[in-house]
């Protein structure tokens, strides 16, 4: 695993979508198969898309040729509400960028089936030739995409039952009513996330730090679901000084000495 730390989010921000960039622009230059990125929603990406938004206008990087999946989306919850990961996807990218909209794939809350909708969209990353990237972000209490604590590290695409601490943190989307925060949502599993060939993470601000201490120094467990990245080989987690502060001072250090000596 890898921790690239950053004075704070616009910088981390900053790093993550030239970074994406990069790979993108990478798998153009060499092959016509499309890019497959998983992306994620909530505060913390929202300045990393503005950056890829700039960057698409700038002719610096173009999304036509990438196909992307993102990670959840709430049960029950109207397309159109504001608040669904839909809209939210909308609003902060593709409303923005040259990804053609066949290309986009978000799962659907409200299908009459959604067994058959978790298996197709399981397969259809397969078809689409499994992912190059997965960016995501982490819960408060260490989860990836809705897998919350508990979530086994082998899971895939599925309904759960969210937290109450989830759906509290989450009010604050939902005119700080907890009572309208959906219950259950469609997630991606842990294992969806590690099939990548690789894996960001941003996790910014204090509220992430003990999220951080759990996922990087912690064991491997189903108790913090972040932790799953430990096993992954290209596991990159991008964070500023704030979402960092937990771990061990030889931990930091040990993490700014390697992105040093790899760029020296
Ligand atoms: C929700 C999403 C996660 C996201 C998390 C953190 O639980 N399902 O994918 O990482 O919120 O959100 P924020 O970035 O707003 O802190």
């Amino acid at each position: 695993m890898k921790v690239i730390i950053r004075k704070n989010s616009a910088e981390g921000s900053l790093w993550a979508a030239h970074y994406i960039a990069a790979k993108i622009n990478a798998k153009a230059a060499v092959s016509d198969k499309p890019f497959v990125i998983g992306l994620c929603t909530g505060s913390t990406p929202i300045e990393t898309y503005a950056e890829l938004i700039r960057m698409v206008k700038a002719g610096e990087v173009s999304f036509k040729n990438v196909i992307s999946f993102n990670m959840d989306e709430y049960v029950g919850l109207p397309v159109e509400h504001p608040e669904s990961y839909h809209s939210f996807m909308h609003r902060y990218l593709f409303d923005h960028i040259d990804e053609k909209p066949e290309n986009i794939h978000i799962l659907d809350g409200n299908a009459k089936d959604i067994e058959a909708e978790c298996a197709a969209y399981e397969k259809a990353i397969v078809d689409a030739g499994g992912f190059d990237l997965f960016l995501g972000g982490v819960g408060e209490d260490g989860h990836i995409a809705f897998n919350e604590p508990f979530s086994s590290l082998e899971s895939r695409t599925r309904v759960v039952t969210l937290t109450q601490d989830t759906r509290e943190v989450n009010a604050r989307f939902f005119d700080g009513d907890f009572n309208k925060v959906p219950k259950q949502a469609l997630t991606v599993g842990v294992a969806t996330v590690l099939s990548s060939k690789e894996v960001v993470i941003l996790a910014f601000g204090s509220k992430k730090a003990r999220a951080l201490k759990d996922a990087i120094e912690g064991p491997m467990s189903h108790y913090c679901t972040l932790s799953g990245l430990q096993a992954h080989p290209a596991g990159t987690i991008v964070c500023d000084e704030n979402s960092i502060g937990e771990v061990k001072v030889n931990s930091y250090r040990y993490f700014k000495a390697v992105e040093e000596a790899e760029n020296a």
